[in-house]
């Protein structure tokens, strides 16, 4: 049995099959797996589900669909078969489409249909879906054991596993931000009210920064009738009091800078230095997601350019747009209009010299450490994003770039004295930023970079956990 335990949709390993049915292992991708790979090894267990063929196959081969030798750096796997259908349902329409769009503020409310009978299934395989994570971790956790829940994808788990197993210590944690009361209360009412009632299950809830823990409380308050001590930070609803913690997550500076120092990353920048020469660099490095605002990005780039013709010939956007949460056509679309602006930028300035414009939109990790490593200012402007870690890893791999960073970014909590920040909706203002970052003087420039730094590595995902664990003491 185990003592500590995490769960999470995406585990920190995934698996492919080759057509003679042999298994690779490669590492998940996004945010939450890389704060926690790494630092959930000896003793925890990560209970996570099977998100493709090759995965479904490895909980085939093993017992119980425990993998006890992964092969990786992370300590022992559980992952669970759930009937695709009902997988597709709770991630694609319900945890992706709903809970990310009503937490990010992503909808198109007058032109969207919202939720009628059909998202009623969904909601259903939603429930299945987290009830699924509560047997697995009732059957695997000790007695008192701590169990840490992850995000969006399981905000149900908590409430359904206290009702199997009172003796746990259960925690909850936010990746994303959290929708004020107005907004959240899109949701259908039970709806709201569950998912709700889902996290207070636990006996702490945790967020990024205080702005997000605020408004779960505004909508405990304003949707649950709750009791919210802003004070002592807790929600008591229903008798049962849950603690509301803030622990922000940065960078390990030093495993990321040995990373970025290796042989691939220095090729990669050998070759954009010969495509760049000497010119001055704007970067950015997103998922093509909606939250991440990469539209409005280059076409305030392109304002930058028309307002700004002394800088023509003299800088380049490198703007990385990793492929993302393909099976969802309003992402297909929005990586079409990402191709689409970046082409109209290249239309009316490239010259036979001067490209102003680099869009990369393949997933090639060592290719972004290169151009961090290069940036004299990095563009990080999402319309809202529970903390953003490009806005820290920018500053710790290049020693002299500016940060152009959006205000509703919960990063802007802890590195917006020393960032540029601007309104992400106001492309004039992102215009002038990337203009002011430019010619900021060498000095100024260094100054800031040096404390966005310290701000930045912080609180490495080391101390994120250990928050954690301790909050459940
Ligand atoms: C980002 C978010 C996390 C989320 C993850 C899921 O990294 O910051 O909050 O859990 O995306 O991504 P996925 O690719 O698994 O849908």
């Amino acid at each position: 049995m185990n003592n500590v335990l995490v769960a999470s949709n995406r585990g920190p390993v995934s698996f492919t099959v080759s057509d003679d049915g042999e298994l690779t292992l490669r590492r998940g991708g996004g945010g939450l797996v890389s704060g926690l790979s790494g630092v959930a090894k000896d003793g925890v267990l990560w209970v996570c589900a099977a998100l493709s063929d090759g995965d479904r196959s490895a909980v085939h081969l093993a017992p119980g669909g425990r993998i006890d030798q992964a092969g990786y750096d992370t300590g022992p796997l559980r992952m669970l078969d759930i009937p695709p259908a009902t997988f597709h349902r709770a991630y694609n329409a319900v945890a992706n489409s709903t809970l990310w769009f009503v937490n990010h503020l992503l909808y198109d409310i007058p032109n969207a249909p919202l939720f009628g009978t059909k998202f009623g299934r969904e909601w259903e395989s939603y429930r299945d879906y987290n009830g699924a994570f509560a047997l697995a971790l009732a059957e695997e956790a000790g007695h008192e054991a701590r169990v840490m829940v992850q995000d969006y994808h399981l905000t149900l788990t908590p409430a359904m596993l206290r009702a199997e197993r009172p003796d746990l210590r259960i925690a909850h944690f936010s990746h994303t931000p959290w929708a004020p009361p107005e907004y959240f209360s899109l949701l259908p009412d039970e709806v709201a009210r569950e998912v709700l009632e889902g996290i207070l299950g636990a006996d702490h809830a945790g967020f990024l920064t205080d702005r997000w823990a605020q408004a779960f409380m505004d909508c405990c308050e304003a949707l649950l009738g709750a009791e919210a001590d802003r004070v002592g930070r807790s929600v008591t609803h229903d008798g049962r009091t849950t603690r509301i913690g803030v622990h922000s997550l940065g960078v390990d500076g030093a495993a990321l800078w040995e990373r970025a120092c290796e042989p691939d990353v220095e090729s990669h920048m050998t070759a954009l230095k010969e495509q760049v020469g000497d010119r001055r660099l704007i970067v950015r490095i997103d998922r093509t997601e909606l939250s991440k605002n990469i539209v409005r990005g280059l076409v305030a780039y392109g304002e930058f350019l028309g307002s700004h013709p002394e800088w023509h010939g003299r800088v380049v956007h490198l703007a990385f747009a990793y492929p993302s949460r393909h099976d969802l056509p309003e992402y297909r679309e929005y990586t079409a209009s990402v191709q689409r602006c970046a082409q109209q930028i290249e239309d009316a300035y490239a010259t036979e010299d001067w490209d102003p414009l680099i869009l990369n939109v393949n997933d090639d990790y060592p290719r972004s450490l290169a151009a961090y490593r290069m940036a004299d200012v990095l563009l990080v402007n999402p319309i809202r994003d529970g903390m953003n870690l490009v806005a820290k890893e920018g500053p710790v791999l290049s020693p002299r770039c500016a940060l152009v960073l959006s205000r509703e970014a919960g990063a802007a909590a802890e590195l917006g004295s020393h960032a540029l920040l601007v309104n992400p909706y106001d492309i004039s203002g992102t215009a002038t930023a990337l203009h002011d970052a430019l010619v900021m003087p060498e000095d100024e420039r260094r100054t800031r970079r040096d404390k966005l730094h310290a701000a930045a590595t912080a609180l490495p995902p080391q101390k994120w956990l250990e928050a954690q664990l301790d909050a459940l003491a």
